[in-house]
C-alpha cells in the first residue's frame, strides 16, 4: 500500500527488462540453495530456489550480545517489509534497524542489540530477489507464505543457531499481510512436525490488515486534525464508501483503483499530506519533490509515487552522501558477491506491487485470529501520526476479531511507557493473554526511524530478549 497502482504499460515494460536481464545474466544455473558469509560467521547471505524460477534473497546477522540464560533463549527477528514490493534487505535494514545506516555507520538503535537478525527481499522478484519469468511472481499473500516457509525450511539448516532460537516475525505496513499468513503457514508446518523451528511470535507495525478499515478511517482522522475541510470530507467519505462496496462485492482490483483515487483526491484537498505523517506535507521533502516523474501516469500515483522509500530516503540523508540506490547496486553488491551482475536492486518492484492487484484489498483479520488461537503471541504497534495505516484503522479490525479474549483484553486500561533518559510519554501498551497493542506516540507510519528509543526496548519486551 505503499503505491498506488503502477501503468499496466510500464509492468510489462519492466517484467520484460527483468527477464531478459537474467536470461543473460551470470547466475550459476543449477544449485537451489548458495549461502555465503564473512569468515567469523556474523553475517550469512545468500539464495534459496523455492519453486521453479523463483529465488529468495536473505541476510542473517548473528547478535554480537548473544546470550542466553535459563528459561530463556536468544531471539531471532525474521523482518518483513511492506509495498508489496519493497525491499527489506535494502530498507528495512539500511533505513530502519539493521546495524548500519545507509552512510555504512553503526545504527546506535539497531535491534541486533537485542535479537539476530533476518531480512528477506520478499515475495520472490523484490530488491536482490528474482523470477527468472514473470510468471513466477506471487499473486496472493498465501502464495508468498508458502515461498517463505520454504525459505525458512532450508535455512534451519542454514544459520546454525535457528532451529534452538524462537523466531519473531516482524512486519511494517503491507508486510503484516506476509507476516499473518507466513505465522499461520509456519505454525501449522511446525505442529505437524514438519518444520524444527519455534515460532517465538507475530509483530504487525502499521500493518495493512483490513484496507477496508483503513480506508474509512481517512475521512475522520484527517478532519480531526485540520486536514481536510468538510465538504472535502463529504466527498472523502463517498469515496471511501466506494471502496467499501467493491470490496464486499469482491471487485478487489476495482476496489484498489478506487482506494487510489481516493488517495489522489486527499493529496489534493489536503494540499499534499503526507499519508505517512499527517504533521508532514510530502511536498515538502525534496526527495520525492525531486523525483515525481513529469509522465506519471494518474493524479493518485503523482501524489503517492515513490513515496514509501523517499519518506526514509529523507530521515536518513541528514550526514553523509550515500543513497540507499547508491549502496545497494555498489558497495554492497560487491561485497555480496552473489548478486547477478546483471540485476538491478529497486527500492520497489512495481511487477511484484502489480502482480498482487487481486489480493492487495483483501483483509486478513481471519489469519491473525487464527494464530490467536494456537497461543501465538500478536503484537499490534502503530504510529500516532500515520494516515495510510492509521491507529483508528487498526483499533477497528482488532475490534472485529473473533478471538474470546477481546472483550477482556479491550476492557482492560493501558499501561504508560517512557524510555531512555528523556521525560514524557512515549508510548502505551495494553495486553491480555497473548495479544499485545502498543501505541507509539510521536511516530508516523515507519515506528522504528521515527521513535527508535521506545521500538528497541518494544522489541526487546516482544522477543522477551536476554540482552540488558
Ligand atoms: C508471550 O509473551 C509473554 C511476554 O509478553 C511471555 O511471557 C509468554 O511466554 C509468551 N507466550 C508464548 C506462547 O510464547
Amino acid at each position: 500500500m505503499d503505491r498506488p497502482y503502477p501503468p499496466p504499460a510500464l509492468l510489462v515494460l519492466l517484467s520484460l527488462l527483468l527477464c531478459l536481464c537474467l536470461l543473460h545474466g551470470q547466475r550459476a544455473a543449477s544449485a537451489a540453495v548458495v549461502t555465503s558469509g564473512t569468515g567469523d560467521g556474523s553475517e550469512l547471505w545468500g539464495y534459496v530456489q523455492v519453486r521453479s524460477k523463483a529465488h529468495l534473497f536473505w541476510w542473517y546477522y548473528r547478535s554480537p550480545r548473544r546470550a542466553s540464560s535459563p528459561g530463556k533463549a536468544w531471539p531471532t527477528v525474521l523482518w518483513l517489509q511492506g509495498g508489496p514490493g519493497a525491499s527489506g534487505v535494502g530498507l528495512g535494514n539500511f533505513l530502519e534497524v539493521g546495524p548500519l545506516d545507509v552512510n555504512l555507520k553503526p545504527r546506535d538503535s539497531t535491534w541486533l542489540q537485542k535479537a539476530d537478525l533476518i531480512f528477506v527481499d520478499n515475495p520472490v522478484g523484490v530488491g536482490y530477489s528474482y523470477a527468472e519469468d514473470p510468471s513466477a511472481l506471487v499473486t496472493t499473500d498465501w502464495q508468498a507464505a508458502t515461498d517463505a516457509t520454504e525459505l525458512l525450511r532450508a535455512l534451519a539448516g542454514e544459520i546454525p543457531a535457528l532451529p534452538t532460537s524462537p523466531l519473531f516475525l516482524v512486519a511494517e505496513s503491507y508486510g503484516g499481510k506476509y507476516a499473518a499468513t507466513l505465522g499461520v503457514s509456519l505454525a501449522k508446518a511446525i505442529r505437524s512436525g514438519d518444520l524444527k523451528l519455534t515460532l517465538g511470535g507475530v509483530a504487525l507495525g502499521d500493518s495493512w490488515i483490513s484496507p477496508e478499515d483503513f480506508t474509512l478511517a481517512y475521512t475522520p482522522l484527517l478532519l480531526d486534525v485540520s486536514r481536510l475541510d468538510d465538504n472535502a470530507g463529504d466527498e472523502a467519505s463517498k469515496k471511501a464508501a466506494t471502496v467499501k462496496e467493491q470490496i464486499a462485492a469482491g471487485q478487489l482490483a476495482d476496489s484498489q483503483r478506487s482506494w487510489a483515487d481516493l488517495l489522489g483526491f486527499i493529496d489534493k484537498k489536503s494540499a499534499s499530506v503526507d499519508m505517512y505523517n499527517f504533521l508532514l506535507d510530502s511536498g515538502m521533502d525534496p526527495v520525492s519533490a525531486s523525483s515525481s516523474s513529469p509522465s506519471s501516469p494518474s493524479p493518485a500515483s503523482n501524489a503517492q509515487l515513490t513515496k514509501y522509500s523517499t519518506y526514509l530516503g529523507t530521515q536518513a540523508a541528514d550526514s553523509g552522501s550515500n543513497t540507499i540506490n547508491g549502496i545497494m547496486n555498489g558497495v554492497i553488491k560487491e561485497k555480496l558477491k552473489i548478486i547477478p551482475k546483471n540485476l538491478k536492486w529497486q527500492e520497489l518492484s512495481d511487477p511484484v506491487y502489480n502482480a498482487l492487484v487481486n489480493d492487495f484489498m483483501k483483509p486478513r483479520i481471519n489469519e491473525i485470529d487464527e494464530l490467536l488461537s494456537y497461543g501465538i503471541n500478536v503484537t499490534v504497534y502503530n504510529g500516532q501520526l500515520d494516515v495510510i495505516c492509521s491507529t483508528i484503522g487498526a483499533e477497528a479490525w482488532v475490534k472485529k476479531l473473533k478471538w474470546d479474549g477481546l472483550n477482556n483484553f479491550l476492557s482492560l486500561p493501558r499501561q504508560p511507557l517512557q524510555c531512555g533518559s528523556s521525560r514524557g510519554t512515549k508510548a502505551f501498551v495494553r495486553s491480555y493473554k497473548n495479544l499485545h497493542f502498543y501505541w507509539i506516540l510521536g511516530a508516523g507510519h515507519f515506528v522504528p526511524v521515527d521513535q527508535p528509543c521506545i521500538a528497541l526496548s518494544m522489541i526487546s519486551s516482544i522477543t522477551q530478549s536476554p540482552a540488558s
